[in-house]
């Protein structure tokens, strides 16, 4: 084929039928390794060119984070009476970093504080968008403390050339009154917009980026996010906003702190923090790790419990993507919408016809329904049993679709009639700078 386009009658070769040439003399078989940075993940491929299954122990070992494992989630559920989600009994959130002395810190009854975000780059969240939201709220019940939620409007703006400030405002704003419908507490709930926060009173915030910034020389962070020299300095700038989001003086207002004065509290700046989000967020968060010690008022280091991606419904190595509708279930799809894309695009592990199923069984491990299931099926033994029946081929492909149908619909209904309620005084309650008031001492089990 190379060949053919380079000899079209006897023209020395376009720089497009070169290009073509030089990669079809290399050979195939190169298996591409995986990939993981905060812009873009990718699973890699086998030497065969396949796409393969993220391995998430090799990043947890990569980057030296821990397992979650049995003995963390007994702690768990002997110190907060609390059966574990079902997101940490099966898996989904697999790593951490310090846990275990959040959970120390719940033991003794003292102050921490929840922060997650998100980049609002399309104003409409797909079920992979949920899943750290729904979970950070589990967590907010369960342990009864305040949670700060980042939208990163500056940085969508500053990573993505087709999108305006206005535009990535306005996206804020839409976000996170989707987030709003996952029912966090408006009491202990601080939602902001980047843009629009981080001159708030003082200043604090943006005082805590401009120290922890004056940290960082640029070669200890180019590597680590990929800059080099040609890359805009609001990029460069902007980790260090999401890195101090973990700090208490970001939020003089939370705590009861004097937002105006120029001085930031030293007590606030000691509260722990715990960040849940998926795993591509961590190199940030190293950052902060490394370097929270070294700020006026020190931090302790932010703990954080990470999460898998969610497999795209194309199946095994894909991520959801806002940009292709099919990737992915949206949470303002119809009914009908959900039935159709699992039908026709969910990746099944079944054989290809009734009889062939019937006699060799199914690979529940590949097949997207079933993983979906996996995420949205709360019960456990339910979900052993469709897992054995298709493995023995009892249970046919159809039928495992109709099931997560049925468990997609019910989700994304209910998540409607929640964002349907909505309004835009609710969303101003949520996004107001103010003093957010929890139960000073969680753990049930103190006296
Ligand atoms: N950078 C994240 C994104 O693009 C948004 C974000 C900011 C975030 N702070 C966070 C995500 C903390 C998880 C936890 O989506």
């Amino acid at each position: 084929m190379a060949e053919q386009l380079a000899n079209t009658e006897g023209e020395p070769p376009a720089i497009a039928a070169l290009s073509i040439a030089e990669t079809a003399t290399q050979p195939v078989s190169q298996a591409v390794e995986q990939h993981i940075d905060p812009w873009s993940v990718s699973a890699g491929t086998d030497a065969q060119g396949q796409a393969l299954q993220f391995d998430y122990e090799a990043i947890s070992k990569k980057w030296s984070t821990k397992l979650v494992d049995d003995a963390l989630l007994e702690r768990f559920e002997k110190l907060t009476g609390r059966k574990p989600h079902r997101w940490l009994r099966r898996g989904l959130f697999f790593s951490h970093r310090d846990f275990d002395l959040i959970l120390d810190c719940y033991e003794r009854g003292d102050k921490f504080f929840l922060y997650t975000g998100r980049g609002p780059s399309s104003g409409s969240l797909h079920i992979g968008h949920t899943i750290p939201f729904e979970f950070t709220k589990w967590l907010q019940d369960v342990f009864d403390v305040p949670l700060v939620i980042m939208l990163t409007d500056d940085e969508k703006a500053l990573f993505k050339d087709n999108l305006t400030f206005e535009e990535t405002m306005a996206f804020s704003r839409k976000e996170a009154k989707d987030i709003i419908a996952m029912g966090f507490d408006v009491k202990k709930t601080f939602i902001y917009s980047d843009l629009k926060y981080v001159g708030y009173g003082g200043g604090h915030m943006l005082l805590n980026a401009w120290e922890f910034s004056k940290l960082l020389p640029f070669n200890q962070v180019r590597g680590a996010f990929g800059f080099n020299e040609s890359t805009n300095i609001g990029r460069i700038f902007f980790p260090s906003l999401q890195c101090v989001a973990a700090f208490g003086t970001s939020y003089p207002h939370i705590w009861g702190d004097d937002p105006h004065s120029d001085f930031r509290s030293a007590d606030t700046a000691a509260i722990p923090c715990l960040i849940p989000c998926a795993i591509d967020q961590d190199p940030y968060f190293r950052l902060v790790r490394e370097n929270c010690n070294r700020m006026g008022n020190p931090s302790p280091k932010a703990a954080l419990i990470h999460s898998k991606f969610l497999t795209a419904l194309q199946g095994p190595g894909g991520k959801m993507s806002a940009s292709n509708p099919n990737s992915a279930i949206f949470m303002d799809d119809t009914p009908n919408q959900i039935k159709k894309k699992i039908n026709s695009h969910a990746y099944s592990g079944g054989q290809e016809t009734a009889e062939l199923q019937r006699e060799l069984g199914g690979n529940p491990d590949v097949d997207v329904s079933y993983q979906y299931l996996t995420y949205f099926e709360e019960d456990d033994e339910k979900l052993a049993d469709m897992y054995a029946k298709y493995k023995s081929g009892e249970l046919l492909t159809g039928e495992l679709k109709k099931e997560c149908i049925r468990v997609m619909q019910e989700y994304v209904t209910a998540f409607q009639a929640s964002r349907a309620k909505v309004s835009d005084e609710i969303l101003a309650d949520y996004m107001t700078p103010r003093k957010l008031t929890w139960n000073g001492n969680p753990n049930p089990n103190l006296e």
